[in-house]
């Protein structure tokens, strides 16, 4: 098994993500660290504690990280997930506590301890990450890949040109993408595509287990943001398990490696990743660029993962 740290906010996708991972024996999950974003930092660690728990897995050391980005003040995302960053299902109170090392060293300790090349999954602002990488540099050879949610080549959400997470901390951001670490990018450009419809929502209620229930009701509440006309979608699109989604069945995605930089200064750009599709910076490819997914082959991942949890 791929020995894995999920570095998240949750966040209705990021839970997503936590639950798919959970299902797969694929995966030999280390840790799960949180990261300010969706909501505050206590938030985010609290929701991760109430996922784990609902999913039984109490075994999975959690560890809080930073409390706010590198160099900007926190902007949170309660516009899309709720006063608790978790709004719609009942959830059960964290059965469990967070370790009491830091987020970056308990990430630190596991890569370097582990015998196996651990692979790094952010679904949130990268400043852990970023701090991980820029105290501890002599662990980068024992980072498989780090496989993220953030950024487009095409378009922002949260400005025009910035992704939430990389809007958030634009200057770790730099940091990940300037590391030599392997990167895979899962962008709004695929994300987009990675969309869940109504239909999908009532197979995943069909399912009729306690944590797809949990699902179509997280699904719900996430819908009712990205039913606004205004972003020209027919569902909801589905950002963080698409990292999840990739490592599990890469067939599923398209994607192209590119130089991809991140713009920390720009007025109007701030947070932007630029990404050289057509390698015209004569700059080094430093990310696996993700374009494309076959919709319905991830839908139908998110079902078979989630039949899991029946047996
Ligand atoms: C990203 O921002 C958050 O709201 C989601 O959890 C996802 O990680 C999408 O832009
Ligand atoms: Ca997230």
């Amino acid at each position: 098994n791929r020995p894995i740290i999920i570095d998240c906010d949750p966040g209705h996708d990021d839970a997503i993500a936590l639950i798919l991972a959970c299902a797969s024996s694929d995966f030999d999950i280390k840790a799960v660290t949180t990261s300010a974003g969706n909501q505050t930092p206590e938030k985010t660690l609290n929701n991760a504690l109430r996922i784990l728990t609902l999913l039984g897995r109490t075994d999975i050391p959690v560890a809080g990280g930073a409390l706010k980005p590198l160099c900007r003040e926190l902007i949170i995302a309660d516009n899309v997930h709720g006063e608790s960053g978790l709004d719609g299902p009942k959830l059960p109170d964290p059965g469990f506590d967070a370790v009491s090392e830091h987020a970056v060293e308990l990430m630190a300790r596991i890569i370097r301890e582990s015998d196996q090349p651990v692979t790094l999954v952010p679904t949130g602002p990268l400043t852990n990450i970023a701090l991980l990488l820029a105290t501890h540099r002599e662990l980068t050879d024992n980072i498989e890949r780090i496989v993220l949610m953030g950024g487009g080549a095409e378009t922002g959400n949260w400005s025009p040109a910035a992704e939430f997470n990389i809007f958030v901390d634009p200057q770790a951001a730099d940091v990940v993408f300037n590391s030599g670490v392997p990167i895979t990018m899962c962008g709004l450009d695929v994300t987009h595509r990675a969309q869940i419809l109504d239909e999908d929502i009532d197979r995943v209620r069909d399912i009729g287990n306690p944590i797809s229930d949990v699902v179509a009701e997280l699904l719900d509440f996430f819908m009712i943001y990205h039913r606004d006309p205004k972003w020209g979608l027919e569902g909801a699109p589905l950002h963080d398990p698409c990292t999840i989604a990739w490592l599990l069945k890469p067939e599923l995605f398209t994607s192209k490696d590119c130089w991809v930089g991140i713009e920390t200064e720009g007025k109007l750009t701030q947070g932007m990743t630029v990404v050289d599709r057509y390698q015209v910076s004569g700059n080094p490819e430093n990310a696996t660029v993700l374009f494309d997914v076959d919709r319905e082959g991830f839908v139908d991942l998110l079902v078979e993962c989630l039949q899991h949890y029946s047996e």
